[in-house]
């Protein structure tokens, strides 16, 4: 299907050649507008420099409660960032599923963690759950989901739990729960649950970071640049090389874009490669 689009077929230096990607049309999730920039005002709390700059979080007990305390009567507590930085992964899902953080834990059916190897060397950071994933319980498993595994089939890639971590991804959502009626996260949101997605990438350590839409961009690389502006070249998260590229759901609805976002998965397979030569 990639020779016959004319496409570049990726393939490991060290095995044969994977499956090719099947095609997949379906429409999806109608929420990643990925041309449009848009970085929202200035969150509360937020780090405000590039995301290649550490993160600072208290190093806290790790096994306290994951809300701070906050005056009662205000706003929901937030997550304490400094006890989720302390957390195993036990920890973390238990804190995830109990989150009530933010509005959207009144209208979720249920928190969407994230799947895949927990020593994957690839993460993919997508946006946060839809109607099929709040069912469900795990991110991108509607037609977005089924585009991008067959994108990472064509890498030799798939999100199972066991086997090589060299050919797993960990799959995460800027937000674990579902926004009503699959409107855009709001900044409070996003905000108050990215505690959870940085600790998640600390435990997974991944070698190489793929932000999926502007999103995720955002949540990672504190910018308001248009995704296809920043697609293309190789960014740093926390030190770990990270590639911007579209979000399935737009590439749904958006054909021409797809051979794009197959260069930058190629892109970040080049860059994983030459740093383990
Ligand atoms: N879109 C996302 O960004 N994440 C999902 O889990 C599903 C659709």
């Amino acid at each position: 299907m990639l020779g016959a689009l004319k496409l570049r077929v990726w393939q490991p230096a060290r095995s044969a050649a994977p499956a090719s990607a099947p095609a997949h049309a379906a429409a999806g999730r109608d929420t990643a507008s990925d041309e449009v920039a848009l970085l929202d005002a200035p969150q509360e709390g937020r780090r405000s420099g590039p995301a290649s700059q550490e993160v600072r979080v208290r190093q806290q007990p790790t096994h306290g409660p994951a809300v701070a305390r906050e005056p009662l009567g205000v706003a929901p507590p937030p997550v304490d960032a400094g006890a989720v930085a302390g957390f195993d992964w036990q920890a973390l899902r238990t804190a995830v599923a109990d989150c009530r953080a933010c509005r959207l834990c009144e209208s979720r059916k249920q928190t969407v963690f994230g799947v895949g190897h927990p020593q994957a060397h690839w993460m993919v950071v997508g946006e946060a759950p839809g109607a099929q994933e709040d069912e469900q319980g795990e991110p991108f498993v509607g037609a977005a989901g089924q585009l991008l595994d067959a994108m990472l089939h064509a890498l030799g890639l798939s999100r199972a739990a066991d086997g090589d971590p060299a050919e797993r991804v960990f799959i995460a959502n800027t937000l674990k729960c579902r926004p009503p009626g699959n409107r855009n996260p709001q900044p409070d949101e996003m905000q108050r649950c990215e505690p959870f997605l940085v600790r998640q990438i600390e435990l997974v350590q991944p070698r190489i970071i793929l932000a999926m839409g502007r999103f995720a961009v955002q949540a990672l690389l504190r910018t308001s640049e248009p995704v296809g502006r920043l697609r293309g070249r190789v960014h740093r998260y926390q030190g770990v090389p990270l590639v911007v590229t579209y979000h399935p759901a737009y590439l749904l609805r958006n054909l021409p874009d797809k051979a794009r976002a197959w260069e930058d998965l190629c892109l970040a397979a080049d860059v994983l490669a030459q740093s383990k030569a």
